[in-house]
């Protein structure tokens, strides 16, 4: 399953049986959370006037004739995983966090306070493993998926589907089945993966070989 996901950036427009999707998202639901806070949520669009208003929302008709993956617009099902910042403020609140921050001092206890306080913000972390467990379920029900960023088309997208401000749209995944047909189904970004040992480090930071 891991080997065989690639981004997949055509589809053949077929409707998904929604069972099939609401697997997906059950899966997703079973990705690690910290403090299992599982501070996520997904605004599923998946009827095509909703798809329609996604597109009319990020890519306006006079940019699609130079847009690089038309195939993309025919995925069936697109899916914006959303990260919830407050529900990880709160749940380092509650008792059982709330003890064992205390027992640590100052600085974890500030995790309950806000979330500016967070170094590393688990809500972002969590909604890209649920996405990643998205992306790998798709594999497995032989889809094909893409996440994508929505750049500067984020507050159109709020907009149109009335996501609340607490909540921060992560990307877009676009689920559907794969257009082998069209060569822009294939992951367009040829860079080659490094061998493994010029990302890992062994024992101590610097041994990695360049
Ligand atoms: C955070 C993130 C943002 C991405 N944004 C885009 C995007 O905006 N458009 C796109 O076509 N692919 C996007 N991708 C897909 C990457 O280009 C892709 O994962 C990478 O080239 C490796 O290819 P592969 O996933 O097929 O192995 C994104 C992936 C990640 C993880």
């Amino acid at each position: 399953m891991v080997y065989g996901r690639r981004m997949c950036r055509s589809f053949d427009g077929i409707p998904l049986d929604p069972a099939v999707v609401d697997g997906l998202l059950l899966a997703a639901q079973r990705a690690p959370a910290a403090g299992n806070t599982q501070g996520w949520q997904f605004l599923v669009l998946d009827d095509p006037e909703a798809v329609a208003r996604y597109w009319a929302a990020t890519l306006p008709e006079s940019r699609r004739a130079r847009f690089p993956w038309p195939g993309l617009l025919r995925a069936p099902v697109l899916i914006v995983p959303c990260a919830d910042a407050s529900a990880y403020v709160t749940r380092y609140g509650e008792a059982d966090k709330a003890q064992r921050v205390a027992a640590s001092g100052g600085e974890k206890a500030a995790l309950a306070s806000t979330a500016e306080a967070w170094a590393v913000p688990y809500w972002m972390v969590d909604t890209a493993m649920a996405t990643m467990t998205l992306l790998l379920g798709a594999v497995d029900a032989g889809l094909g998926a893409c996440f994508f960023g929505q750049f500067e088309h984020e507050p159109a997208v709020r907009a149109a589907f009335g996501i609340p401000d607490a909540f921060q749209p992560i990307g877009t995944v676009a689920l559907g089945r794969p257009d082998y047909a069209d060569r822009s189904s294939r992951s367009v970004r040829q860079r080659p993966r490094p061998p493994i040992d010029h990302v890992v480090h062994r024992g101590r930071w610097g041994s990695a070989e360049r």
